[in-house]
């Protein structure tokens, strides 16, 4: 059966390996790790088979302006399935929980960077944050999502991704 939870410490090997297998690379658990060590992480959740992780979605703080407030805004990153677990629905299960838990953590807004097909369908869309200024700000790709009605409204606004996602300071706030 497969269940989503709370990620545990000892299964952070597991969550790299699920990451590695479903990008082909370290770029995503390098940031895994990166957020981790900087304390930003505000959820990371595991689907599981059995013992078997296999699927693996993260949230950290991301700073968040617009017209002057702060809102209370989540980074959707990175999400993966192992690929021969793959269109099972296991993604957006974790997705659908992700939002959920982030709901409890008090979040105004989720930002995510990623398949407007796939994220669509939870309430993500470009044209919510279409005036925040960011690296991806021209993207269709780069979607929120929010949880207090209004958090991410208004004339204008920045993104600044931490460190961690290893965005060149010089791409810091394109729009
Ligand atoms: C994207 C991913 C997490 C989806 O997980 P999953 O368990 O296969 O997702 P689900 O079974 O819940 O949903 C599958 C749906 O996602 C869609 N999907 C998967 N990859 C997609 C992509 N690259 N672009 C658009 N849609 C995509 C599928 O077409 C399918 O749509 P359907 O329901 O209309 O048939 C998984 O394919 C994955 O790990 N991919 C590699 C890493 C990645 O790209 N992560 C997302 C970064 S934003």
């Amino acid at each position: 059966m497969i269940a989503i939870a709370a990620e545990r410490p000892d299964q952070r090997e597991a969550v790299l390996s699920v990451n590695r297998a479903a990008f082909g690379g370290e770029d995503e658990t390098l940031i895994i790790e990166r957020l981790s060590e900087a304390g930003l992480v505000i959820a990371s959740l595991v689907a599981t088979d059995g013992d078997r992780v296999i699927g693996h979605i993260l949230f950290s703080r991301l700073n968040v302006m617009v017209d002057g407030r702060k809102p209370k805004v989540a980074a959707l990153a990175p999400l993966a399935v192992f690929p021969e677990y793959q269109n099972r629905c296991i993604g957006s299960r974790l997705t659908e929980a992700g939002i959920a838990a982030m709901r409890e953590a008090g979040q105004d807004a989720i930002i995510v960077l990623g398949h407007p097909a796939f994220y669509r369908r939870f309430g993500f869309d470009h044209e919510t944050v279409a005036h925040i200024a960011s690296p991806f700000s021209k993207h269709a790709a780069f979607m929120g999502h929010e949880l207090t009605t209004g958090a991410l409204k208004g004339g204008a606004g920045t993104c600044r991704y931490p460190a961690a996602f290893g965005i060149p300071e010089d791409e810091a706030l394109q729009r």
